[in-house]
Order: C-alpha cells, then structure tokens, then sequence
C-alpha cells in the first residue's frame, strides 16, 4: 500500500500553477518531475529534488512514479492521459479528457483495465458553496427552474482560445457538470443555444465570446446559462435554484462582504478577479481527493456516463448555436452509451 504519491505535472501554465500549489501544499504527495518544454528550471521556486523537464516520455520511464497531473493545452490531453495510463500511473486530467466521444471512452477503457484512477478537473464540485447549494434541493425541491451566470475574467489569450476546442467544451462544460452535479444524471430533452462573438478576433476563430444557452428536461425542469469570456468586474459565477418548496442562490464571492453606505449611494468589495482565486480552496481540494483516491482505491471522481453527458451537450449546444436549430440531446447521448 502507497503512503505517499510519488507525482508529475505535465503543463506549468495558468493550471499547472494552481495544482503546484495545491500539490506542495499537500502532504499526500512528493512532487518528483515538472514537465514543459517552454521552462527551465531556473523559472521555477521549487525544491531542489523537483526535476523540470520538457517531455513527459522521459517521466514515465519512472517505476517510482505513481500519478501524473494533465494540465497541457487542450489538444495534448488524450495522448497524455493515455500514455501515462499505459504505463501504470495513475492520472488526474484538466477538462476535456478527450476531444471526442471514443477518445472519452478511450481513457476510461484504459483505466479500468489498468485498475488506476482517473479524476478529472471539474473543480466546482469541491467548492463548499456549491457543495451547501446542492444540500438545499432536499429543502426547495422538487427544482423547477434553474439560472447560471458564469463569466470568466480576464480573457484568455488568443493563443489559448485558438486551440481551447471552442466556448461550449472549454468554458460551458464546468455549467454543465454542475448540472450533472446538482441534479445526478439526468439527461436534457433538447438544448437551444445562440452565441456572438463582440471580439472580432474571437468570431475570426469560427468560436463565440458571449452565449445563452438554454436546456429542456422530460420533467419540465429548464436551466438557462448565460456566459461571458470576459466580465470586466471580475470574476463572476452565481447560480439559482427555483423549487416547488423555495429557492436557493450560491452568489458570487467577494474578499469581504462589507457594504458602505453614504449619500453618495452604497459600494462594497469587487467579486474574486479571476478562476485561481475564487477556486482556491476547491482546487486544493480537487487534489487532495485524488491522492485519497488512489490510496483508498476511489479511483473516479466523475463517472464515465457524466463525463460524456457533460461532452454531449457541449456538442450539441455548439451545432444548436451554429445551426440556429433545436437540438435532441437524448438522442446523441443514447447513442453513444
Ligand atoms: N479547471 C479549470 O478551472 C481550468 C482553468 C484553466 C485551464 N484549465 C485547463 O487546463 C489546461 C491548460 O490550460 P492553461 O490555461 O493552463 O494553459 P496555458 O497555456 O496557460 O498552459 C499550458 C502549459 O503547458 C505547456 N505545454 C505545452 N505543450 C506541452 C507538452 N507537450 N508537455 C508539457 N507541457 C506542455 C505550455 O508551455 C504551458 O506552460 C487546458 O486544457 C484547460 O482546459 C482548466
């Protein structure tokens, strides 16, 4: 039995950052490689035993490594899932796992026949607010209506958005896990969803900045998502629950809650800037669940039939937007499970 996970990230970006501190922070884990071809270990304030490298190939040649952390560019995800569970270790991926239904299935194929974890980064399910917001439904259920505001801030770089798969896989995807989070798994009737993009260079990538996105269940439930590449006031993500019996907000959060009031009207603190801070605790979280994980043998945080539902209705929110149409989700989702 592990008492520690021997670990490697693979990807020091805006995600990496976050799963380093959360990592060293930990006392699960002994962080063995750092992996990314664009830095050199003089960049980096980490132990001296931390090897950087900049091909994950070279980590996996390591019996002693347990685990790898995915957090590379979207397009790298498939290959760096499967390749590390190859060779036996067990691995926690940034969102999407795969780009397609079969690579999907792929990676869950591969870890169950490995018998090794696999969790994957949709860090909202660890975020205390959300986690008290799904605890009320048993109070104000059943839920009849649901309303998502989630706007990212700052913008990501045109570089990122270019290979990001597009809005609905690398931004809505969080929205619709929750969805699958708060309700289990239920699967949509029919989406319709509209998109514009206000950035020019945005539209030019055939992607969308702004989007509305609204969901039918068989039950009569309806959600609607509203969502933003940018929200110059920070970082905003607040959801609501109408239910038979009453309704519940999880709002947004802000370094401190105070309001003052003058005659000059009121003001109060500005919502969290961005994702690393407003996440903070969840994405600690998120990673000490993994390494738990593996030592007791709970080896998916998100089940393989949530996490394609969640990759269908991205997919079938994108062709409702850029068809302009209503589209099935049952449909492709029995289709493919
Ligand atoms: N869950 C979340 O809240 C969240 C937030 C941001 C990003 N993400 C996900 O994390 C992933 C990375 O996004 P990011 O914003 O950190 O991107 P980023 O561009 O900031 O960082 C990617 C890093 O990977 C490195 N890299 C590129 N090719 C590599 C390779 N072959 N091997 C190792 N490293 C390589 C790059 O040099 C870069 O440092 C994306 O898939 C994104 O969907 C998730």
């Amino acid at each position: 039995m592990l008492k520690k996970v021997t670990i490697c990230i693979a990807g020091l970006g805006r995600a990496g950052h976050f799963h380093l501190r959360s990592v060293q922070a930990s006392e699960l884990f002994t962080l063995k490689y750092i992996v990314d071809p664009a830095l050199s270990v003089d960049d980096l304030q980490v132990d001296q035993n931390v090897e950087v490298l900049s091909t994950l190939e070279e980590a996996l040649t390591d019996s002693e490594l347990d685990a790898v952390i995915v957090s590379t560019p979207t397009p790298h995800h498939y290959d760096h899932i499967t390749q590390s569970l190859k060779v036996g270790k067990h691995v926690f991926a940034e969102k999407p796992l795969g780009t397609t239904v079969s690579e999907i299935q792929q990676c869950f194929d591969l870890a169950e026949e490995k018998g090794l974890a696999l969790h994957l980064g949709f860090q909202r399910r660890c975020d205390q607010n959300f986690q008290a917001l799904k605890e009320s439904i048993q109070e104000i259920g059943p839920i009849r209506t649901i309303k998502t505001s989630s706007r990212d801030n700052p913008q990501p770089s045109l570089d990122y958005l270019r290979i990001s798969g597009n809005i609905f896989h690398d931004m809505l995807i969080h929205d619709f896990d929750m969805l699958i989070y708060l309700l289990g798994l239920r699967v949509p009737e029919s989406v319709y969803a509209i998109g514009y993009a206000y950035d020019q260079e945005i539209g030019n990538l055939s992607d969308f900045d702004t989007v509305l996105v609204t969901l039918k269940y068989p039950d009569g439930l309806m959600c609607a998502i509203d969502t933003s590449r940018i929200a110059v006031y920070g970082y905003d993500q607040r959801i609501e629950l109408f239910g038979e019996k009453g309704m519940a907000i999880a709002e947004n959060q802000r370094n401190d809650t105070v309001q003052v009031l003058t005659e000059a009207g009121m003001r109060q603190s500005p919502v969290q800037h961005s994702f690393p801070q407003r996440y903070q605790d969840a994405y600690a979280r998120e990673v000490e669940i993994f390494g738990k994980g593996i030592l007791n043998q709970q080896f998916y945080n998100v089940t393989r039939e949530e996490c394609l539902l969640s990759h269908i209705i991205a997919d079938a929110a994108h062709q409702s937007a850029t068809t302009n149409s209503v589209v099935n989700v049952a449909q492709m989702y029995n289709s493919c499970v």
